[in-house]
């Protein structure tokens, strides 16, 4: 009986231990969650993937707080939702690894009613931009400077993720190369700002201008290099150096700005008035101008093999492979009209 007893005594004990151990792993799982929660205010717990938001909940996002920082939402645009295979698939290399941010694809009715009703100063001049790539250049200053976050062009693909080095950062811009006398040596196809950053409204403002000056065969004509010059690289090169030269009351070029030639290395990260540059090697491994690795890089080229390529120019964050979807200031090119002619 007493023996039976001791025995029923220590069962029930185990089980009230048993189920403590349980209580105190819950709870301290819970906690856990909890910290993370806190930490990770813009993230969906245990996403394994960016979360998709439609532009009220961006907005409802964006306004819930003051920033002083970069904002964790990417940016990327083409026509409409339906994305071309190849571009759905390196789009998903940024959501697939940037679990924590907000991604929002921005089709043209969206562009059109965003600068009608955020920029009202922008819209005449946006309105009458043409082709196409004009308006997609000119509208992905705008998500910067009002919203901030990333800009990412639909060839880009992420190799590893690159926002640590986002920490503290006001604007970050992403090299081809070290050559700036071409001017399309910074590209606006991968950029990240805090929202309300003065560089914009200098390219916007460059853009005004240029436009209204030019004359009617340069509005309606293609030529080669259009999109570079009205609203393309060019148009943030020179809005770069006015904001640099406005506020640092200096004429130097950029390779003086940058200090000595030893900095410029393929994997440097550069500084110059609070805008960061990150070197060629780190997100723009493969260079247009230069060609090295043009054969399988060029998403253009019957040849392109992004796994040869990425062998070829050795890419540390992410690469593009420059597929021109908006073709080369033409609307007519069949880059922009056509599918995609070839698919790894
Ligand atoms: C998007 O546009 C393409 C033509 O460029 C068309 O084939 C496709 O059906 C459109 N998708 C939607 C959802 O409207
Ligand atoms: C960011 O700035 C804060 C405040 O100035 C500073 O304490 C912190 O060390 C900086 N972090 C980095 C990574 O530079
Ligand atoms: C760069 O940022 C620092 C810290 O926010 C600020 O004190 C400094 O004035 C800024 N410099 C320029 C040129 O904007
Ligand atoms: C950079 O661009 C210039 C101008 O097109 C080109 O000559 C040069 O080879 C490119 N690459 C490097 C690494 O400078």
């Amino acid at each position: 009986m007493i023996d039976n007893r001791g025995s029923r005594r220590i069962l029930s004990f185990s089980f009230c231990f048993i189920i403590s151990c349980i209580v105190i792993i819950v709870i301290v799982k819970r906690s856990d969650k909890i910290d993370t929660t806190i930490y990770n205010t813009d993230s969906s717990l245990l996403s394994t993937s960016c979360k998709h938001v439609s532009i009220d909940e961006l907005d409802r996002w964006f306004h819930s707080k003051k920033w002083n920082e970069i904002p964790k939402i990417i940016h990327q645009t083409w026509k409409n939702k339906t994305l071309r295979q190849r571009q759905a698939r390196w789009s998903q290399t940024w959501c697939d690894q940037y679990t924590n941010w907000y991604y929002h694809l921005w089709t043209d009715d969206e562009n059109d009613l965003f600068v009608r009703t955020k920029f009202p100063w922008f819209y005449p001049t946006y309105n009458k931009l043409s082709p196409a790539i004009l308006r997609v250049d000119s509208v992905r200053y705008l998500y910067m400077l009002y919203y901030g976050g990333l800009y990412i062009d639909l060839d880009y693909e992420s190799v590893r993720r690159i926002d640590a080095l986002f920490t503290n950062k006001s604007v970050v811009l992403s090299l081809i190369n070290y050559s700036f006398n071409s001017m399309n040596s910074v590209p606006n196809s991968w950029m990240a700002s805090r929202p309300n950053h003065p560089l914009w409204t200098y390219i916007l403002h460059r853009i005004i201008l240029l436009w209204s000056r030019a004359s009617d065969k340069e509005r309606n004509e293609f030529w080669n290099g259009k999109a570079e010059f009205f609203t393309g690289p060019q148009s943030l090169f020179e809005g770069l150096m006015f904001y640099l030269h406005t506020i640092q009351h200096t004429d130097e070029t950029l390779d003086q700005l940058f200090g000595n030639k030893q900095n410029q290395n393929a994997d440097s990260i550069l500084e110059v008035a609070n805008i960061t540059f990150l070197g060629p090697k780190l997100n723009n491994a493969y260079d247009w101008m230069n060609g090295i690795g043009a054969d399988v890089c060029s998403a253009e080229k019957a040849t392109f093999d992004e796994k040869k390529c990425q062998d070829v120019v050795k890419p540390i964050y992410a690469i593009t492979y420059w597929s021109h979807s908006y073709g080369h200031g033409h609307e007519n090119d069949l880059n922009y009209l056509g599918d995609e002619k070839k698919t790894r």
